[in-house]
């Protein structure tokens, strides 16, 4: 053997070494899950909100066909996120009575689909806002040191990785299409007021003795079929000024990751950025196994979601796989995997050792 394909060999047996040696013992107990659609597992079926997916044809790829509300025909990032790191393959949320506390010490997730960082956003659909969420994880703490005790509990609270998903709605639910936050703020004042409310949520997680987190990124938000159904003077492309918002957003975002990390002792935060990878496959699905973009999965693809997105819709299409979106705002599962798996390999993959 060559000497430089045998140091080859040897660096990929220690990756995967390392990778297994994680999984077994891994270093991560937990991810811990705030957010939007994006990581909702199905939260808003217990609260009175339209801003549901727990009806088919939503799940109809979930472990061979369940709908859970998850906003996806199957799997979401953090199922994936959580998988790679050894732990369990879906992610349940917390208010769903089906699971118990000794579930949710190994991952939970208290998202909200149609929520945002502005308690404005919330209120568009009823869902929960972003402050609730955490008086939800609080209480999942003092349930934790019940359950387990303080040593344990306070070691999983630290340990566990914690992901934040959430901000397009601010823009695309609330900022663009209801009146109020526009004739308040021009768009930079918003992003800035958000970004405010992102460090205080981080702090706030701090303060309760979260370290290891990972602060998601907006997506090419300009590309789900909804927004580019939307733009039919610019032939249903992508568009460009919402992609750019997203972008500019994201660069605030990681601002405020180096700016905490520099002041909160110990303090171990990520930026999570899906948008150059999403980018990507929207620009280039064949590279990826997709062959639709412009439009989703389910029903027309152009516009529906939630109950407008229904079983017996006879356009939906019948290989969600072949789908970059699976509804008009939210990606397939297939695209999910893409996007979770890049994420955990490049940014993620400190937490793994
Ligand atoms: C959002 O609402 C909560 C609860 O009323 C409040 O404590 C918080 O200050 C509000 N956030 C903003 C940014 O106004
Ligand atoms: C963030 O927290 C600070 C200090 O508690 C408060 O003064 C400020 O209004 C908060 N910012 C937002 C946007 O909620």
């Amino acid at each position: 053997m060559a000497m430089a394909s045998m140091t080859n060999s040897l660096r990929l047996f220690s990756v995967q070494l390392l990778l297994s040696f994680a999984m077994v013992y891994g270093k991560v107990p937990s991810i811990i899950v705030f957010g939007d659609s994006s990581v909702d597992a199905g939260n808003n079926n217990y609260i009175p909100t339209i801003a549901r997916s727990n009806f088919e044809p939503y799940g109809r790829d979930f472990n061979g066909g369940h709908p859970t509300g998850r906003f996806c025909n199957g799997k979401i990032a953090p199922d994936f996120i959580s998988q790679a790191f050894g732990l369990k393959g879906a992610i349940p949320a917390y208010l769903d009575p089906a699971y118990s506390i000794s579930d949710f010490a190994t991952g939970v997730t208290f998202a909200s689909a149609g929520t945002g960082y502005d308690n404005a956003t919330s209120s568009v659909l009823s869902v929960i806002p972003l402050w609730k969420e955490l008086e939800y994880y609080k209480d999942f703490q003092t349930k934790l040191r019940t359950s387990l005790g303080d040593g344990k509990a306070n070691d999983i609270i630290k340990e566990a990785l914690y992901l934040i998903s959430v901000g397009t709605n601010d823009f695309l639910e609330n900022y663009y299409a209801v009146p109020g936050r526009s004739s308040q703020y021009t768009i930079t004042e918003y992003e800035n007021f958000l970004i405010g409310i992102a460090g205080n949520f981080t702090k706030a997680l701090y303060d309760l003795g979260a370290r290891k987190i990972s602060l998601g990124g907006l997506p090419p938000m300009g590309c789900m079929p909804l927004e580019r159904t939307g733009n039919l003077m610019g032939g249903s492309e992508c568009v460009d000024s919402y992609n750019n918002l997203a972008a500019e957003f994201n660069s605030k975002l990681n601002d405020l990751v180096i700016k905490q990390n520099k002041e909160l002792n110990g303090m171990d935060m990520v930026f999570s950025d899906p948008y150059g990878i999403m980018l990507d496959i929207v620009q280039k699905p064949a590279f990826y196994g997709f062959e639709v973009t412009g439009v989703a999965c389910c029903a027309t693809g152009m516009f529906e979601m939630g109950y407008a997105c229904s079983r017996t819709n006879p356009f939906t299409c019948s290989d969600a796989d072949k789908y970059v979106f699976w509804d008009s705002f939210h990606p397939t599962e297939k695209t999910n995997s893409i996007v979770a798996n890049r994420v955990v390999q490049t940014t993620l993959a400190k937490f793994l050792m």
